[in-house]
């Protein structure tokens, strides 16, 4: 199972990440969108992040533009029909994501790999719309994507070992780390770290501390780069509710419900750096 093409289902900020860290890597990728306007919004994000490597000197103009030739945005699906490996990184709906696996089972042929991005979404669900859940697995980035390290491949009841290695072999390859799980409600990353966050935030509703020193205990005591409340922001508010509450009734563990606080501040659009505010400000 050697992967040299690789498709993209999305070219926002988790899509756009992967398709320019396989491109980085030397993978031919062709990046989907639903309109070009977020087409072109995302190429334009993955050039300007190249031009940053080569004003850091870690890039020559050479280097970023054959990176940049060796992805092809699209609008049509179609153009996964000669993709080893495509990489789904769409909104984060189930039945919008059940309606792209069936249709990339459609098009991809019989050998194609297919994997999803998403955060905590049970990927057995997306597998049993194809006719190949055996070549059906996770593999989950952390944002930004250039730099974070890890990528979960998250192994359902019915993938196979083979996909689970060339999975294994194509992280790898990228320069990441890769840890196994299984297809769990927010699989390990998210299982560990939504449970912190659930914490800060009741912390932070119950008045123990000021955010500042909520982040600020987690950088210095902790060595965290960024503190909780800061990662929150980075992350997005919404992301942040909408897995809590996936993983709250799929687990039905009460240790995952919302917070208040949390519901509120999406309800009111409060939703961290992209809309200027969450527990901060941003210009
Ligand atoms: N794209 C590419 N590179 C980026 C970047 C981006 N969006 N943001 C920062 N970088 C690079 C910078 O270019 C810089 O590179 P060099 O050191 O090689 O020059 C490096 O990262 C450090 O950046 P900065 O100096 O600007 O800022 P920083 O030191 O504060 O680091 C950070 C920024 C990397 C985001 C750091 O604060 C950090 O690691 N934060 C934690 C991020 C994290 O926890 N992510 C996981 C979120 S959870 C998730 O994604 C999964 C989920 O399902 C919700």
């Amino acid at each position: 199972m050697e992967i040299k093409k690789v498709g993209v289902v999305g070219c926002g900020l988790m899509g756009g990440g992967i398709t320019e860290v396989c491109a980085r890597s030397g993978y031919d990728v062709v990046t989907l969108e639903v309109k070009q306007e977020f087409l072109d919004k995302g190429i334009g994000s993955i050039r300007t992040s190249l031009e940053r490597g080569v004003k850091k000197g870690r890039l020559t103009e050479q280097e970023k533009d054959t990176i940049a030739g060796r992805i092809k945005g699209t609008l049509n699906m179609e153009d996964f029909r000669d993709r080893d490996l495509v990489i789904e990184a769409a909104i984060e709906n189930m039945v919008e994501k059940k309606k792209i696996f069936a249709s990339l089972d459609k098009i991809c042929p019989p050998n194609t790999i297919l994997a999803t991005n998403t955060s905590c979404l049970s990927i057995l669900d997306m597998a049993i719309v194809t006719q190949r859940p055996a070549q059906v697995m996770g593999l989950h980035f952390f944002s930004p994507v250039p730099v974070m390290q890890l990528v979960e491949i998250v192994k359902t009841l019915v993938t196979s070992d083979e996909v689970l290695k060339a999975g294994e072999t194509f992280c790898k390859s990228l320069g990441k780390q890769p840890v196994l799980c299984k297809d769990t409600p927010g699989f390990l990353a998210n299982r560990l770290g939504m449970a912190y966050l659930v914490y800060v935030f009741r912390c932070y509703e119950q008045g123990i501390a000021s955010k500042e020193d909520i982040d600020k205990a987690m950088r210095l005591g902790f060595n965290h780069p960024m503190g909780p409340l800061e990662l929150s922001d980075f992350i997005g508010l919404d992301t942040i509710y909408y897995i809590m509450v996936s993983m709250y009734q799929d687990l039905n563990d009460p240790l995952f419900a919302p917070p208040v606080i949390l519901k509120k501040m999406v309800t009111a659009g409060q939703l961290g750096r992209k809309t200027g505010k969450g527990f901060y400000e941003y210009k």
